[in-house]
């Protein structure tokens, strides 16, 4: 099979994010790194995509490539985006209306009625918007996922999310600019910690449970009196499958260092999952004994089989996280291509409907931290 163009804009030499892209889509040998704004310094975005192999591809800025890209025959099949957030709203939409599959970073947009114009331009245009929670690429995440599908915990009662970290304890580190700009509301937004991180965690309890976030309440805290964003918040929410949330989020827990976990209760059994181990899930039948499951076992679910890659015992880590939205992302450009539908256990990378109900959760939390924690509807008017 022909490997797939794809191309990155941002992700420059330095950049956080960047290299885990490289290594998601490179892994399987399904995408060739053929084009690249990686910068926005225009001769630093050049010098490094020459630098890793991009020939005459390297462009100056987004601009250059999306108007390069649009008239070659090889033109790039996917590209992603993976600058700073104000910016990832007019890129996705201008590749998406210039003909192009998008993986844009989260968030997708930094208001609600932005993400459902994304939603509404990919519906229109028939090309692919994916959303980069990377972290439900795991292979254990994707194996949770087909055990409530199928039943194994039964009816869901209760999932306990969250999401935090220390990084940005330090009252003395906290005018550094780069700690400042993610509580300042003109660079972040309405939300700072919530907006960041808590996402990754509402998005996760989405995905695990099949239930959509209805409403929420939120008590949100700066515990550092110079921000004006939170960089604490803890949320309640309802699921449309009957559920009850509770999240966690915080940047000032000494300690704790990229602390993304889900625990789900159902009626039968219970599940426990964490990123900082993501090779064992924890499951506790009613009234049995507690069991390890491995990354690697054979015949898990088909979910979990297609997205495991290294022998059991051995630790995969985030990077190949992003490669299973890669592979899913292949098969859904192949699928189209082909003119088939896509392989079901391959259809669960995120969406464009998926980065609009976050942003309309990151505005809930907001306004109810505002609010004394009054509850609010958190779902965007497409959906209410
Ligand atoms: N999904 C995840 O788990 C995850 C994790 C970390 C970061 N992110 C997201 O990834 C994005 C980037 O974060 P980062 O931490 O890598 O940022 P970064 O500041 O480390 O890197 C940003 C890169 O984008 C480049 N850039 C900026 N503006 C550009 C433009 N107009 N055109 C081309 N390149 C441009 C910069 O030169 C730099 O190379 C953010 O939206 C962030 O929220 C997601």
């Amino acid at each position: 099979m022909k490997k797939l163009q794809w191309g990155m804009i941002g992700g420059g030499e330095g950049s956080q994010i960047g290299p885990a892209h490289r290594l998601g889509s490179g892994l399987d040998g399904l995408f060739e790194f053929s084009a690249g704004a990686l910068d926005h310094r225009p001769e630093e975005g050049i010098d490094y995509g020459k630098r890793l192999g991009l020939g005459n591809r390297a462009y100056g800025s987004w601009q250059e490539m999306l108007a390069a890209e649009k008239n070659r025959d090889d033109r790039i099949d996917l590209v992603t985006v993976a600058t700073p957030n104000s910016t990832h709203f007019e890129i996705t939409k201008e590749f998406l209306e210039g003909g192009f599959n998008v993986l844009c970073e989260k968030p997708m947009t930094m208001t609600v009625e932005e993400g459902e114009e994304i939603v509404k331009i990919s519906q229109k245009s028939g090309k692919i918007c994916a959303v980069n929670y990377g972290y439900t690429g795991y292979s254990l995440v994707r194996h949770m996922k087909a055990m409530i599908k199928r039943g194994d915990i039964g009816k869901i009662r209760l999932v306990n999310a969250e999401f935090s970290h220390g990084h940005h304890a330090d009252a003395e580190d906290a005018d550094n600019p780069r700690v400042r700009w993610r509580y300042d509301p003109a660079q972040a937004g309405v939300s700072a910690q919530f907006a960041d991180c808590g996402i990754h965690a509402m998005h996760m309890a989405s995905f695990v449970t099949g239930q959509e976030v209805t409403k929420l309440s939120a008590d949100t805290v700066s515990c550092l009196e110079q921000r004006v964003l939170e960089d604490d918040a803890m949320v309640n929410f309802r699921m449309d499958g009957g559920a009850v949330g509770r999240l966690w989020t915080s940047s000032i827990a000494i300690g704790r260092q990229h602390g993304l976990g889900i625990q789900v209760f159902g009626e039968t059994g219970g599940l426990k999952w964490s990123q900082e181990q993501p090779n064992q899930l924890f499951y506790m039948p009613l009234n049995k004994r507690l069991q390890i499951i491995e990354r690697g076992e054979a015949n898990l679910s088909p979910e979990a089989d297609r997205t495991s890659r290294v022998t059991i015992g051995h630790a995969e880590g985030m990077p190949l996280a992003f490669a299973n939205i890669y592979t899913d992302l292949a098969e859904a450009i192949n699928a189209k291509i082909e003119g088939r539908t896509i392989d079901p256990a391959a259809n669960l990378y995120p969406k464009a409907v998926d980065g609009l109900r976050s942003m309309a959760a990151v505005v809930a939390v907001a306004k109810s931290g505002k609010k004394n924690g009054e509850w609010l509807d958190a779902r965007p008017p497409m959906f209410q």
